[in-house]
């Protein structure tokens, strides 16, 4: 990374994002120029509402996905996918997937955690064969690490996963390759740093770097901040940050950029998810930034996913410039609208050839 005086620039590998929703349809040509004017790769989730179980499926979806990058991005921009695990996922589709070369792991959704979840694992016992040919096979599996029992605070949710699934799950697949996926906790943070293992890496969002629940909850409920798993408080914020700068290679960027229209978000049940697909480069500098740790933006945006999912690092690079710009209040989505992170403020941080 080479920075000019006093941070007037910055110039990095161009990232990848290991973490997103693009949704399906008429809106894809909404979502994913954004995605692929910030990153060189990203890794995009099954969850559709026809969820992606299999490699045909994946594939046909691969190809929508690319028809919507812009031209003059078609070669510099890669989508890789991963398939939704289900309790049925057949044992074969393990090698079938991978030899695609596009799909790059399994996404685990306990049933009911999450948006879209309900075709989710409801006891992962019941997954056992088809994650020992990901271990044998060295397919990665992505994990939403909550559990869904009812009488579990949400706010503890995630913490009880680690003992309750995580741990097991390691000690009988010790060298299957699990991505603990937008970790939100403390426990979370300490538990991979502990570990130091090649086999365990975990992804963070913009969100939970830059907010607490405070930002969510406090002077009036913001639907805008929900998204799951849901923020924490300032000591897990903190330890998060703590993680993201540490430089260790375990931690990496998955946006999980999550497009709801906006309607469905201001809502008397709003959809859970954050939408940081246009600006998410310039949100993770910032919070970097404040951390006085630019230094460490390289490696956590741009060489520790694609090194943990055996890819190759990006070659080009690019450049932020320290420049005030104002995030859109809303942006298109389809026939209905979209509300961004952040909307509305003023970020100190722009991306040279943005979308924007
Ligand atoms: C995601 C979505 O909307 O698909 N929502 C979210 O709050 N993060 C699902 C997920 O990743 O949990
Ligand atoms: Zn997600």
């Amino acid at each position: 990374m080479s920075t000019e005086s006093k941070h007037n620039s910055i110039e990095i590998i161009q990232p990848d994002d290991m973490h997103v929703h693009f949704r399906d349809g008429d809106v894809l040509k909404d979502v994913v120029p954004h995605t692929a004017a910030q990153f060189a790769k990203c890794l995009v989730m099954p969850n559709l509402k026809s969820p992606v179980v299999n490699s045909e499926l994946a594939i046909a979806y691969y190809e929508r996905i690319k028809q919507a990058v812009p031209n003059n991005l078609k070669d510099k921009f890669e989508p890789f996918l991963t398939l939704y695990l289900t309790d049925k996922t057949n044992s074969d589709e393990v090698k079938k997937a991978l030899d695609t070369q596009i799909i790059k792991g399994f996404k685990l959704y306990p049933a009911g955690a999450t948006t879209l979840s309900e075709n989710g694992v409801t006891n992962i016992k019941n997954c056992y064969a088809v994650i020992e040919q990901m271990q044998k096979y060295n397919a990665v599996l992505l994990v939403h690490g909550e559990v869904t029992d009812h009488h579990v605070d949400i706010f503890d949710r995630e913490a009880k996963f680690i003992d309750d699934v995580l741990i097991p799950l390691r000690k009988d697949f010790p060298e299957l390759k699990i991505s603990f996926e937008h970790i939100t906790t403390k426990q979370a943070a300490d538990y991979v740093l502990s570990e130091n293992s090649q086999y365990l890496g975990a992804s963070i969002t913009p969100q939970h770097l830059l907010y607490n629940r405070n930002h969510m909850l406090a002077g009036g409920i913001k639907p805008h901040y929900y998204c799951l798993p849901i923020l924490k408080r300032s000591l897990h914020q903190q330890a998060l940050l703590k993680a993201a700068i540490s430089g260790s290679d375990r931690f990496y960027v998955g946006t999980d950029s999550a497009p709801h229209a906006k309607y469905l978000k201001e809502n008397s049940c709003g959809c859970a998810g954050c939408y940081s697909a246009l600006h998410a480069v310039e949100l993770y500098t910032t919070a970097f930034e404040a951390e006085n740790a630019l230094d460490k933006l390289e490696g956590f945006m741009s060489i520790y996913g694609s090194k943990f999912y055996e890819l190759p690092i990006n070659t080009h690079k690019i450049k932020l410039i320290k420049q005030n710009w104002q995030v859109p209040n809303v942006l298109n989505f389809g026939n209905q609208e979209l509300v961004p992170l952040a909307a509305g403020e003023t970020m100190t941080w722009k991306l040279e050839n943005s979308f924007l």
